[in-house]
């Protein structure tokens, strides 16, 4: 019956990640439907010949997400009401990629996650689980413009191959001026690497520095996508915990030769790094030749003080490698961020950008030259740090006014997103029969999540529909 799950047990993916994936994969694709019943952990186990309390992990995530509900007496089935996600994105079933093609995957591509994106919302479901800006309140009259002016004349700087791999150099000039000033990052223009966004230079770090078999440590919970990025490349992972000072020095190894850090607003959690850890994993670093990629995604808003200064900035001898995106302060679709890179790495990692695809759109680049050097940019981070202050208020008083007690909201006053722990149990079922989409924080665990804790990003949704969507939670 559930032929369709395999477990793989040389996948650097937990077992319960897998079995996870293999449920949601076949509901989501139709093999199984609202109301079938489905083996009990017992059974699963037994057949999986893994243990039960992996199966029941998973089993806890699928339903704490409304894809599974228990009878009791009676066993496990499939909901009757699936999360919304479904209903679009319901797809034909994978197939084996041995019997569609010919073509055999290689590691990397056999590593690939079969995660299935999220969908759009539906008409009349309130998303609580947004991470994006606001793009309604982007100043598009004024990119309109800049892009324009660019776009009256073809020039071969702009429209041709360019040689200017590493980024426009224009942009690379304003960039570090940007990051000097508002992050003290400590650069000239030629160490700044121009790429399309955090996930690129995510990759490019993985391709420069990463050997299959090379140990990466990541915050556990922490950012997915770079999980999955440097399992896909055959990085060895190492999860490292977060403590309200955030990642925690106990669990790095000396193995260890590449560490992903989300210092400003952790990723997920919120927390920030504390100055004396900073300090720590920089000797660390020093000590151990290990590099240090410095996540700072959205440190651009903070709503209570001026954040810490960049870790690159306290590097002395260490090796740290800063990753900027624009994706939160404009948009996401922009697909430009950029790296600082210590200047011996300045070669390798143009050369790896131009052969991964030769450069970044130099339109845009020029476009963003503009934008950033007649005050657009600095101007509109000013008004959204304004718009997300009170819209993250209004979902904490939100969730206080409804919740009490048995709501706790954990992390720093700052970024796009809060996470949240509940008391009340099965809130995420809740939230799927009252037409809310809420994101459990369990994709951001190597292991089994706590229950009931939920992410909840603010910045791309009114507050009447933030108080709508945290009062049908409630009701
Ligand atoms: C930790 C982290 N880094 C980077 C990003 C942004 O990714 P990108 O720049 O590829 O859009 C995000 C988005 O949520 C994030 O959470």
């Amino acid at each position: 019956m559930h032929a369709a799950m395999v477990i793989d047990r040389r996948s650097p993916a937990p077992l319960q990640r897998q079995i996870y994936d293999g449920w949601r994969q076949a509901i989501l694709t139709g093999q199984w439907h609202p109301g079938d019943r489905i083996p009990s952990t017992r059974e699963l186990a037994e057949d999986l010949g893994v243990s039960r309390t992996t199966v029941v992990a998973a089993y806890d995530q699928l339903m704490g997400e409304g894809y599974l509900e228990s009878t009791r007496g009676r066993g496990m089935f499939v909901c009757h009401q699936l999360p919304d996600a479904m209903s679009s994105v319901r797809t034909v079933p994978r197939e084996d990629a041995a019997t569609s093609t010919a073509a055999r995957l290689s590691r990397y591509g056999r590593r690939l996650d079969a995660k299935v994106s999220r969908s759009p919302g539906e008409s009349g479901v309130i998303n609580l689980s947004k991470l994006s800006p606001a793009i309604d309140r982007f100043p598009l009259q004024r990119w309109r413009g800049v892009l324009n002016r660019h776009l009256r004349t073809v020039t071969s700087a702009l429209f041709d191959y360019s040689e200017q791999v590493a980024g426009y150099e224009p942009l690379r000039t304003e960039i570090a001026a940007y990051l000097a000033r508002s992050r003290a990052v400590q650069c000239t223009a030629d160490q700044v690497i121009v790429v399309n966004s955090s996930q690129q230079a995510l990759d490019l770090c993985a391709r420069v520095l990463v050997n299959p078999g090379d140990e990466v440590a990541l915050e556990n919970p922490g950012y997915d996508r770079a999980r999955e990025l440097f399992a896909a490349h055959g990085a060895k992972l190492r999860p490292v915990r977060v403590t309200s000072d955030g990642l925690s020095m106990d669990d790095l190894g000396r193995s260890t030769s590449v560490v992903h850090v989300t210092p400003s607003h952790q990723f997920p959690m919120g927390v920030s790094l504390s100055l004396a850890r900073r300090i720590e994993l920089i000797d660390w670093a020093t000590s151990t030749n290990a590099v240090l990629l410095e996540d700072d995604y959205d440190s651009e808003f903070r709503y209570h003080g001026p954040p810490l200064p960049a870790m690159q900035s306290l590097a002395g001898r260490a090796s740290v490698i800063y990753i900027g995106t624009f994706s939160k302060v404009m948009f996401p679709g922009l697909r430009i961020g950029y790296l600082v890179v210590p200047r011996a790495l300045v070669t390798p990692f143009a050369r790896a950008k131009r052969l991964s695809d030769r450069h970044t759109v130099m339109l845009s680049q020029a476009a963003l030259v503009d934008f950033m050097h007649e005050g657009h940019l600095d101007r509109h981070i000013r008004h959204m740090r304004r718009l997300y202050r009170i819209r993250r208020e209004v979902t904490i008083e939100a969730l206080t006014r409804h919740f009490g007690e048995d709501v706790s909201v954990q992390g720093e006053a700052a970024g796009l997103h809060l996470v949240v722990r509940f008391r009340a149990g099965r809130i995420g079922t809740r939230a799927t029969r009252r037409g809310v989409e809420l994101m459990s924080t369990a994709s951001y665990y190597f292991s089994a999540a706590p229950r009931d804790e939920f992410i909840i990003g603010f910045s791309a949704i009114d507050e009447r529909h933030i108080r709508e969507g945290v009062k049908r939670l409630a009701s």
